[in-house]
């Protein structure tokens, strides 16, 4: 109760990318097309994965849940972000500041579920092939799928849970486009090393071995494909290297940034316009553009609109 009397500070004030004028002008328009393309991407995959019959596969419901996590990660600090171009200071209130704590970990944690998921298919795809429809039904998808939300709560109310009670006193200053905890932290006016401590166990060190688990499980299948010289291993190849690439852009730089919380680098902002910004919009650029069935079915899924639309508006 004493805590809360002192916490005094109601608003942070963000530093953004950078204090430059001419800088941000130049942000506010590249952000601006690349956040317009990582939503719409996204929203075109699950479109096309929804409503195409022959998408309608565990892989692809997984990633059509990913791209909806990925959607939802671009957009839970980067509008404010490109608006914040135009404002100086670049005022949070504490409110906005717990919940962008809040989505970032809540969509984190769900996401890093869905990631393993899609390992795990791959795996029973490309290890077990003739058990793989009995393994991978239907229930088992929405099992993993509702894990990964109950995951994702949990990890972030867990983190909350330290935070909102935290008393703020004194600089308010947050040196990022958004308020990532760690730097949050900081700003608290009691000794938070213990909270710390806790950030690296329950953020940095579960992505560190999610990673290393992600890492140890595309490579039995990587070397299983490889034991096998079947015609359909260039696709298998190329379908989990393209998986592989994703998790890797997601996993280092949460990887780096939470397992050093106590330091901050330089280079700890740019890592963060990484998974909050380009993993999402690489998901998308990364699945279709290796993937003919995607590339295909979007094709026709978009003709079908294009032409019920015209449709439409003929009278
Ligand atoms: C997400 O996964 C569930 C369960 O497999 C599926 O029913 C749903 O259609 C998926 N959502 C998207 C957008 O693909």
């Amino acid at each position: 109760m004493a805590w809360n009397n002192q916490s005094v500070i109601t608003e942070f004030i963000l530093q953004g990318l950078s204090s430059s004028w001419e800088l941000q002008m130049v942000y506010f328009l590249f952000f601006s097309v690349v956040y317009a393309a990582t939503v719409l991407g996204n929203l075109l995959i699950v479109l096309t994965i929804v409503s195409e019959r022959r998408l309608h596969s565990p892989m692809y419901f997984l990633l059509g849940n990913l791209s909806f996590i990925d959607m939802s990660l671009a957009s839970f600090a980067t509008p404010k972000m490109i608006a914040d171009f135009f404002r100086e200071p670049k005022v949070i209130s504490f409110d906005g500041c717990i919940t962008q704590i809040f989505f970032l970990h809540l969509l984190g944690g769900v996401e890093i579920v869905l990631l393993i998921s899609m390992s795990f298919d791959r795996y029973v795809a490309i290890c077990k092939p003739l058990r793989y429809l009995t393994i991978m039904n239907r229930r088992v998808c929405l099992g993993l799928v509702t894990l990964s939300w109950i995951v994702g709560i949990f990890h972030a109310m867990s983190q909350l849970a330290f935070t909102v009670n935290l008393p703020f006193c004194g600089p308010n200053e947050v040196d990022s486009f958004f308020c990532d905890l760690p730097l949050v932290i900081k700003l608290a006016c009691v000794d938070t090393f213990i909270l710390g401590v806790f950030m690296i166990s329950t953020s940095g060190m579960i992505a560190l071995v999610c990673f290393i688990l992600l890492v140890i499980s595309y490579s039995v299948i990587l070397v299983t494909v490889r034991q096998r010289s079947s015609g359909g291993s260039s696709k298998a190849l190329s379908t989990c290297s393209a998986h592989f690439t994703v998790v890797t852009l997601f996993f280092g730089p949460c990887i780096f940034i939470y397992v050093w919380p106590f330091t901050n680098f330089p280079i700890d902002k740019v890592l963060s316009v990484f998974y909050t910004i380009f993993t999402p919009l690489l998901n998308p650029v990364i699945y279709t553009l290796r993937n003919k069935d995607v590339k295909d079915s979007m094709r026709k899924f978009s003709s079908r609109v294009l032409k019920s639309s015209k449709i439409d508006h003929s009278p």
